[in-house]
């Protein structure tokens, strides 16, 4: 497979690392592209949301009569009238499609609230405004129950976080505690990182329509088949007459990745009523009903001898998830790849809230992670009075570093010496608080990004018809990333045929199964089965030829067909074992370099960020522009977590006090600079045409380029996120 796959990757290619357009660039600037909330059915009515108002309780009692005597209102569901659905499955490693449970809250089951903003009503009306405006006048009669809220408070109870398959984040190598107080040079932080939420230009929406038995979901999901197999089993209906249709998604970060109570409660509003219903989240909607990232806090204790040769490595976190469920992220993962040391100890602890479950975002655990490790190890480089990429240069290690397995590839330090080179890195002074233009206080700052690499199989058929046209069928998800596109790329290179004869149909549940678009591993999931495919093709049209020469269309003229179909199909298990065995020798990953200028403005602590370049090993690049882009927009999310973004969440009630745009800061245009994107564009040896995944890797490292460089324009270490002015004042 290695000789293979390096190569393929290094072969000539037409299309392959070209910067092509989006296929469906077109459609989404020319407003013809239909969102799950765009589609219209005759006789469609709207719902909306009614949330607790109190953290933990049972309601006693529930007044709807002034909500259904708003004009168009056609129902109101609670817990006293809905239909049934089936309880949320629990997570199985035997059917990954249980991932997708987000909380183990049956809706509308239950008289029970389990937290601040959980839904416990359901207004179906003749549109979207009559809906909302009945779903402020229901009143439910609570019971309250004691809550758990405190994060901050309940950090001292924090248990040991269960482990995950397929990423290890604990190590215990030598005795790192021992070393630290024998270290001739140390740094001991305690950082913080607040609680985060999903803002996808499209807020979640569903647009549910039953057909006896058979559903129809239109719906902004990164997981379309096991959305399906989640629908099926939760309503007691067959997989295979449920279709689940999401051919554009307005972004997906992690909170699409899931199925959350707006899915849920539009399918069974139609259901009920016995008609399509939309339901559209408020932007408010999506915060208490879809989960975020965790708060976490963290201790990154160094040892270092007067070389800067790392000799102790503490880095310790306590994250939170949700009563009712959640993602305990792999906060220290990262720090068991970044640098070598004789004594490492990395440990994880959760605290359990009664607050809404928390939920994969973009890089979950390593963008907050990374936050810790990379401030500290700047830190460090402050101590030794050494530069911090020569102190990165110094520790970088050869094999991972707490249990010696190789390395699939790692450019780390190539990544470092263009990135300084291009930067202008050695130009600048090296004193704290000693740039300065006019008012501003000018400071650079530097951080390495890591993100594991992951893949999983998909199911992928490839029809070649006589007139040369490619259809490619599989049911992955688009979130504005350009997956379809990259995909028409490797299809044309892999058949030698003009990327205009090649569709890629996707976004559909009829289409052959893909993974999630999770983890960073859907570009080479995909291209895994789409290489297959093209080779199976390939083989089936020679035989047709019997040897001799022409081109696809002589060929199937001769043979007097109309078209060829290959189909690969995903062997799940031989995979996972595969998967397992190889992780047992091999580590792999997505890695790079930030290097950050800010300027802090020396009387009010305004911090903008004035020049960004990242350098990424990242495999080989399919698409220049859209691994650019989304490169840049893992920079820009990293950002806002840097410097603006944070959900106040409320520690008496558990409501969360800026759930809108206008309270909850993400970045805008005039906050981010150009953006200054490299990649090394080396191929992976073991991975299909030698990609590697790029969704997730380049918000890591972000907030730490930043607090290092306010460190250095000011003297200040912010260990408390987000940098706000406050902090450096
Ligand atoms: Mo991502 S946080 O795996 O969508």
């Amino acid at each position: 497979m290695t000789t293979t796959e390096t190569e393929r990757a290094t072969a000539p290619a037409t299309y392959v690392g070209k910067p092509v357009d989006r296929v469906d660039g077109r459609a989404k600037v020319t407003g013809e592209a239909r969102f799950a909330a765009e589609h219209h059915y005759p006789d469609l009515a709207h719902a909306a949301l009614v949330h607790a108002a109190v953290a933990r309780a049972r309601i006693t009692a529930i007044d709807t009569a002034a909500a259904r005597a708003v004009p168009g209102v056609i129902d109101v569901l609670t817990h006293e009238n809905a239909p049934a659905m089936k309880p949320p499955p629990k997570f199985s490693p035997l059917d990954l499609s249980t991932f997708v449970s987000a909380t183990s809250v049956n809706y509308l089951a239950t008289d029970e609230v389990h937290w601040n903003g959980q839904p416990v009503a359901v207004v179906v009306a003749e549109t979207p405004e009559a809906a909302r405006h009945a779903a402020t006048l229901v009143r439910p009669v609570y019971q309250e129950l004691p809550a758990v809220l405190d994060f901050a408070a309940e950090e001292p109870n924090a248990v040991p976080q269960k482990g995950n398959l397929l990423q290890e984040s604990e190590a215990d190598k030598g005795d790192a505690e021992a070393a630290l107080k024998t270290a001739p040079v140390t740094v001991d932080l305690r950082f913080t990182t607040p609680p985060y939420h999903h803002n996808a230009l499209e807020p979640h929406a569903t647009t549910a329509v039953w057909d006896g038995d058979r559903l129809t979901v239109h719906e902004g999901t990164q997981n379309i088949a096991w959305l399906r197999k989640h629908l099926a089993t939760r309503f007691g209906v067959p997989e295979r007459g449920v279709r689940v249709l999401a051919p554009y998604v307005g972004g997906g970060f992690g909170g699409k990745a899931m199925v959350w109570a707006g899915t849920l409660l539009a399918v069974l509003a139609a259901r009920a009523v016995g008609r399509p219903v939309r339901l559209a989240l408020s932007r408010a909607a999506v915060y208490h009903t879809v989960g975020g990232r965790t708060p976490s806090t963290q201790r990154v204790a160094l040892g270092a001898d007067a070389d800067g040769r790392l000799t102790a490595i503490v880095h310790t976190s306590v994250s939170r998830t949700g009563r009712i469920g959640g993602m305990p992220e792999p906060v220290t993962a990262a720090t068991r790849h970044l640098y070598a040391a004789p004594n490492i100890h990395l440990r994880q602890h959760v605290v359990e809230l009664d607050l809404l479950a928390n939920t994969a975002m973009r890089a979950p655990g390593e963008a907050i992670g990374t936050f810790a490790i990379e401030s500290a190890m700047d830190e460090l480089a402050w101590e030794l009075g050494l530069d911090p990429v020569e102190l990165r240069l110094r520790n970088e290690p050869e094999r991972n570093p707490v249990d010696g397995k190789r390395f699939s590839r790692r450019l780390l330090r190539e990544a470092y010496a263009l990135g300084a080179e291009r930067f202008g890195w050695r130009d600048r002074d090296p004193r704290a608080g000693a740039t300065r233009d006019g008012r501003w206080l000018v400071g650079m700052g530097v951080a390495t990004a890591y993100h594991p690499t992951l893949m999983l199989p998909a199911n992928v058929s490839v029809r070649l018809g006589a007139d040369g046209r490619v259809v490619v069928r599989c049911g992955l998800q688009e979130m504005g990333m350009g997956a379809a596109t990259v995909q028409a790329q490797i299809a044309a290179d892999e058949l030698g045929v003009p990327l205009e004869s090649v569709r890629v149909e996707y976004g559909d549940s009829s289409l052959p199964d893909a993974p999630g678009a999770g983890g960073s591993v859907q570009t080479a999931s995909i291209a895994g089965g789409v290489v297959a495919a093209c080779d199976k093709l390939k083989r089936m049209v020679r035989r047709l030829g019997r040897g001799a020469p022409g081109t696809y269309a002589e060929i199937l003229a001769r043979a007097g067909r109309d078209h060829v179909t290959a189909e690969v199909k995903a062997n799940m298990p031989v995979f996972m074992i595969r998967t397992l065995l190889e992780r047992r020798r091999l580590v792999k990953a997505a890695c790079g370099v930030h290097f950050c200028e800010v300027r802090v403005d020396r009387d009010t602590g305004e911090i903008r960020v004035s020049r960004w370049l990242g350098v990424f090993d990242v495999g080989r690049i399919v698409n220049a522009k859209t691994a650019a882009s989304q490169l840049r927009g893992g920079i820009v999310m990293g950002l806002g977590m840097a410097l603006s973004e944070e959900t106040l969440v409320d520690p008496r009630t558990g409501r969360i006090m800026n759930p809108s745009l206008a309270d909850y800061h993400v970045p805008v245009h005039a906050d981010v600079p150009h953006i200054d994107v490299h990649y090394l564009d080396e191929p992976d040896p073991t991975m299909p045409l030698g990609l590697v995944g790029i969704g997730e890797v380049s918000i890591a490292g972000v907030a730490a380029a930043v607090a290092n460089a306010v460190r250095h324009a000011t003297g200040v270490r912010v260990l408390d996120l987000p940098i706000t002015l406050d902090k450096v004042l």
